[in-house]
């Protein structure tokens, strides 16, 4: 398939990429003849064409404000002079995609690189918010490299329930946690799962989609305050109107993905995951995403950064906040301001200017304790940590922020799973042999082993060690985790166990021993043991229906989570 444009140099608007008949006056003619059956004038179709992703499902209600905020886009493209262009993408929710979400976000990224390629646009808005949307949505974008900018549909407002506020998922997970250590009833559980999530918009805590939202801010693809307007709010609304306008300014300017996404714009979004405690998936979505720039993500450069970056956002799960009180204590411009000289602020926004301006412009609130100043952080290290060791050669990642201090060097006994199917049958069972001090392993859960990488992670703790009140143990897997939860969880082992990596040699009652401060994970056994074990090792079976289809693909082509969990295939070719 060719994505050359036989009509003119720079053809604009109608004349974009004109369908291949072997006679271009005649493809625009038409295309003309077929597009004016809509009711459109020859003026309108002479326009600058803004694309709008309708990424609104009934499966989704993280996207469930998305009608609005097309409408609201479309007016702003046509208040600037454009023509607005609404289409389908692929639309993702957590809750809804099975096997896992992570699974389908290298495919939405491919729908979305092909059809604003495929079709006639000067440029884009593309609206994502739940985790994986906005990732695939900006991998499309930058691939197709044609102006764009992203309009995240924002977070849920928080919920109440006994005098309690809560938060979608981080006390969904603390609830269950609850529930399963007999603390709470089925008829509770019924009553709080109306609680938890009261409006449309993303998860409200500083998990993956709050996380990707305020990264893509200071990477400036969105405009200040678009990351984090409560999804329900007028200004939202007008975010989107707003965005509708700035998508004809970047058209007309040229502003294409890769002019914004430097690899200076990428460490600014990577201080900011750091400085927020955010979601460790964030690391592997900006991994894949300035993968497709040609830019390498280097984790033990991502580690050094985590040691000058404080943690300064005071929001769930690490934290006490939800991400409306972030907006109102000043949200992202506010935090560029207080990180200082850890942000380049010579990199632009797709507001305009650079991110000096956005900083300029930052609001102060006095009193407000959810944004620290540098010098009263929350956690003086950043939130997110790379462990090196012979269990993880290349590379595991734990969220500081969320773990618990005395666990950070600790060495204890494994307990191996040896799939999340292995782990759910017996995990609870009583005769299990297993104690607080413990290592729980969870292995062949990686991006192949799974397959898709699920949010496994969060190991539960044993039902009998729940019940004796135990609330957190050293976790060790090849899985990713939900930004929700928390806990001393040691993820992302790489290599996976699926492919070989170090996991698949443990066994039930092997020391294991992870030091944080120094950034080791070790496997306590010695290398001839572990060479006699290698010997023996044969690779899992290949999941049912693996023969055909994206699953043959996915397991053919997906790459590690040090490359981002993008496709080979997808990635550009190194010269
Ligand atoms: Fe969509 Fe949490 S489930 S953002």
């Amino acid at each position: 398939m060719s994505h050359e444009n036989p009509v003119s140099d720079v053809p604009k608007g109608l004349r974009k990429g004109l369908t291949s008949y072997g006679d271009a006056g005649f493809s625009l003619f038409l295309r003309r003849a077929f597009i004016k059956a809509m009711g459109y004038s020859d003026d309108a179709l002479d326009r600058p064409i803004v694309g709008i992703t309708n990424t609104y499902s009934d499966f989704n209600p993280c996207h469930g404000n998305v009608p609005d905020l097309i409408a609201a886009a479309k007016r702003g493209v046509m208040l600037a002079g454009g023509l607005p262009m609404e289409f389908p993408t692929i639309s993702i929710h957590e809750s809804f995609a099975h096997p896992t979400s992570m699974f389908l976000r290298n495919l939405m990224a491919m729908d979305t690189e092909e059809m604003i390629r495929a079709q006639p646009m000067d440029a884009v808005v593309l609206i994502g918010g739940c985790d994986k949307t906005i990732p695939a949505q900006l991998m499309g974008a930058a691939s197709a490299d044609i102006p764009a900018i992203v309009l995240p549909t924002g977070p849920m407002l928080v919920g109440h329930y006994k005098g309690e506020v809560l938060g979608a998922c981080t006390d969904c997970r603390r609830l269950w946690a609850k529930h399963r250590a007999g603390d709470m009833t089925e008829a509770e559980m019924d009553e709080v799962s109306g609680r938890l999530a009261p409006t449309k918009g993303t998860c409200m805590v500083m998990g993956t989609a709050s996380t990707v939202a305020c990264m893509t801010e200071a990477l400036g693809m969105c405009l200040p305050g678009a990351g984090t307007v409560p999804a329900t709010h007028a200004d939202r609304i007008r975010a989107a109107e707003a965005s509708g306008a700035a998508a004809i300014r970047l058209a007309r300017d040229g502003m294409t993905p890769s002019r914004i996404m430097t690899r200076a714009a990428f460490t600014n979004a990577l201080t900011v995951l750091q400085a927020i405690g955010g979601s460790t998936n964030g690391l592997i979505h900006f991994t894949a995403i300035a993968g497709r720039l040609g830019i390498d993500i280097d984790l033990d450069s991502f580690d050094r950064l985590g040691l000058d970056v404080p943690v300064l956002v005071d929001l769930k799960p690490s934290g006490q906040h939800y991400m409306e009180h972030f907006h109102w204590a000043g949200g992202m411009p506010r935090l560029l301001a207080e990180l200082g000289d850890l942000i380049d602020l010579t990199q632009h926004s797709v507001a305009g200017g650079t991110l000096a301006d956005v900083v300029a412009a930052a609001e102060y609130v006095p009193g407000q304790d959810v944004i620290r100043p540098r010098s009263a952080p929350i956690h003086q290290g950043g939130g997110l940590a790379v462990l090196r060791g012979n269990l993880a050669p290349g590379g595991a990642l734990l969220k500081r922020s969320a773990a618990t201090p005395a666990l950070m060097v600790h060495e204890g006994r494994a307990v191996v799973f040896d799939s999340i199917e292995d782990m759910t049958t017996r995990i609870d069972a009583d005769d299990l042999d297993v104690t607080a001090d413990d290592v729980l392993v969870l292995r062949n859960a990686g991006p192949k082993g799974a397959p898709g990488m699920p949010e496994a992670g969060y190991i539960p703790i044993p039902r009998k060690l729940a019940r004796q009140g135990v609330k957190d143990m050293l976790r060790i897997s090849d899985a990713r985790m939900s930004g929700t939860a928390f806990g001393t969880i040691v993820l992302h082992a790489t290599p996976e166990a699926a492919i070989g990596g170090p996991l698949a040699l443990v066994r039930d009652g092997d020391r294991i021993r992870l030091d944080a401060g120094a950034r080791r994970l070790d496997l306590l056994v010695n290398a001839e043991e572990l060479a006699n074990r290698r010997s023996e090792w044969t690779p899992p079976a290949e999941p049912l229906g693996a023969e055909r289809g994206y699953l043959r693909l996915f397991l053919d082509q997906v790459t590690q989570a040090d490359e981002g969990v993008d496709f080979a295939f997808l990635r550009p070719k190194k010269p």
